[in-house]
C-alpha cells in the first residue's frame, strides 16, 4: 500500500510536482485526426482556435502499417503548429496512444513525451482494466517527463471499454493525480460486453419499452402500441459522471459513428450533458459545432440561472420565481451552469456576446 503521504509526491527523480486540482479547461469537442493522412494533417494549423481539443489518434483506426507515420506525423504538427497545446493556448493538444497489450505503446511514449511532452496536455489510454494500468503509464511518464526536463506533468485520461474497466470504474479514477477524465468507448465496450449491437454509440431501435396493451386479448396485444428506444449507455454514462465527481475529474461521451445523423448525435450528446459530462469525441467536422452548441448552456438556462442566483440573495432560504420553489440546492445546481458558461464565455466571443445580452428584466 502507498501512504496518502506519498500520493502528491513525483513518482521519478527530477519530474514535475503532481496536480492537486484537474484544470477545468474547456473541452466540449475533442476532435479526432489520424496525423498519418496527409489531408486530414493539413487542415489541423487552421482548426486552432476553433475547438477545444485537437486529438492525434495513434490507436484503433489507424491501419497497423501507419502506427509509425502517425505517431511521427503528431510530433510534426505538434512542433509546426502554433498555437496548439500547453498551458495557454486556445485548442489544447491530446493524443490517444495504442493499447498497453500492443507492441506500438512503449515507442508511442518514449518518443512522444521527450519530443513534444510540454505541449501535449493529455495522453487518452485505451481499453484501460483496472488501476494497474494507471499505476504502469504513470510511473513510466514520470521517468520520461524527468529526463527530457518537462516543467509540468502529463495528464492522463482513461477510455471506460471494458467490461471489467466498468467495474473497476472508481479505483481507475482515483489511481493517479494524473487522472483528467475519462470517455466512453461504446464501440469496445459493446464487443466486450457481448451486446448485441453493430454499430459505434448511439441508440438501437430494438432496445425499447413499450405501451401495455388495453386488454389481454389477443387483437389487443397484436395491435399498433407506441414504443419508446431506451438508451443503451445510460448505465455507464451515469457510473462514469459519479465515479469522475467523486474524483474531482471529468466525465465525456464518446464516438458516435453515425456522422450523417447530426439528429441523434445531437440527442446523445445532450444527454450526456444533462447527466453531468463536459464533452464528447468529434469525428467529423460537423460534430464539433453539434458538441459545442450542445455543451454550453443555453442562453434560456443561463437567464434562469441568473435570476435564481439573483432571487436568492445571501443563498440561504426558500424564494418563489415563476411560480416554482427555489432553494439553497436549487441555487447550487444554477451556479454550476453559470460558472461553466463564465469558462466557455471566456474562451469563444460568440457565447460570450450571447451571455451578455441576457436582459433578467423581461
Ligand atoms: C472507442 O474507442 C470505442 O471503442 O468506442
Ligand atoms: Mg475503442
Amino acid at each position: 500500500m502507498r501512504s496518502s503521504k506519498d500520493f502528491f509526491r513525483p513518482l521519478a527523480v527530477g519530474a514535475p510536482e503532481p496536480v492537486r486540482e484537474i484544470p477545468a479547461r474547456p473541452s466540449r469537442a475533442i476532435h479526432f485526426f489520424d496525423p498519418s493522412n496527409a489531408k486530414m494533417a493539413a487542415k489541423i494549423p487552421a482548426m486552432v482556435g476553433t475547438v477545444d481539443v485537437l486529438l492525434g489518434n495513434l490507436e484503433d483506426a489507424v491501419k497497423a502499417d501507419n502506427k509509425v507515420a502517425a505517431r511521427e506525423g503528431l510530433v510534426t504538427i505538434a512542433q509546426e503548429t502554433a498555437n496548439l497545446g500547453g498551458q495557454s493556448g486556445p485548442t489544447q493538444l491530446w493524443t490517444r496512444i495504442n493499447a498497453l497489450d500492443s507492441p506500438w505503446v512503449l515507442d508511442d511514449l518514449t518518443t512522444l513525451v521527450p519530443a513534444i511532452g510540454e505541449k501535449l496536455d493529455v495522453i487518452m489510454v485505451p481499453k484501460v482494466q483496472g488501476a494497474e494500468d494507471i499505476h504502469y503509464i504513470d510511473r513510466i511518464l514520470a521517468q520520461l517527463e524527468a529526463k527530457a526536463g518537462i516543467t509540468k506533468p502529463i495528464l492522463v485520461h482513461a477510455i471506460l471499454e471494458t467490461a471489467r474497466g466498468v467495474a473497476n470504474i472508481e479505483e481507475i479514477c482515483g489511481a493517479s493525480p494524473r487522472m483528467q477524465g475519462l470517455s466512453l468507448g461504446p464501440a469496445d465496450l459493446a464487443a466486450d460486453r457481448r451486446m448485441k449491437t453493430t454499430r459505434v454509440g448511439g441508440g438501437h431501435p430494438g432496445y425499447l419499452v413499450r405501451q401495455d396493451p388495453a386488454s389481454s386479448a389477443e387483437d389487443d396485444i397484436l395491435a399498433a402500441r407506441t414504443t419508446y428506444q431506451q438508451d443503451l449507455w445510460h448505465y455507464t454514462i451515469a457510473r462514469m459522471v459519479d465515479a469522475c465527481a467523486m474524483h474531482g475529474i471529468y466525465p465525456y461521451y464518446g464516438p458516435f459513428g453515425d456522422i450523417a445523423d447530426v439528429v441523434a448525435c445531437e440527442d446523445q450528446f445532450r444527454n450526456a450533458f444533462l447527466l453531468g459530462c463536459v464533452g464528447t469525441w468529434s469525428l467529423h467536422p460537423k460534430q464539433i459545432a453539434i458538441a459545442n452548441r450542445v455543451f454550453s448552456p443555453s442562453v434560456a438556462d443561463i437567464k434562469h440561472a441568473r435570476r435564481v442566483v439573483a432571487a436568492m440573495g445571501d443563498g440561504t432560504g426558500a424564494v418563489m420565481l415563476d411560480g416554482k420553489m427555489e432553494d439553497d440546492a436549487s441555487l447550487k445546481q444554477c451556479l454550476v451552469m453559470v460558472e461553466l458558461a463564465e469558462k466557455l464565455a471566456a474562451i469563444d466571443p460568440e457565447l460570450k456576446a450571447a451571455y451578455d445580452a441576457i436582459s433578467l428584466e423581461d
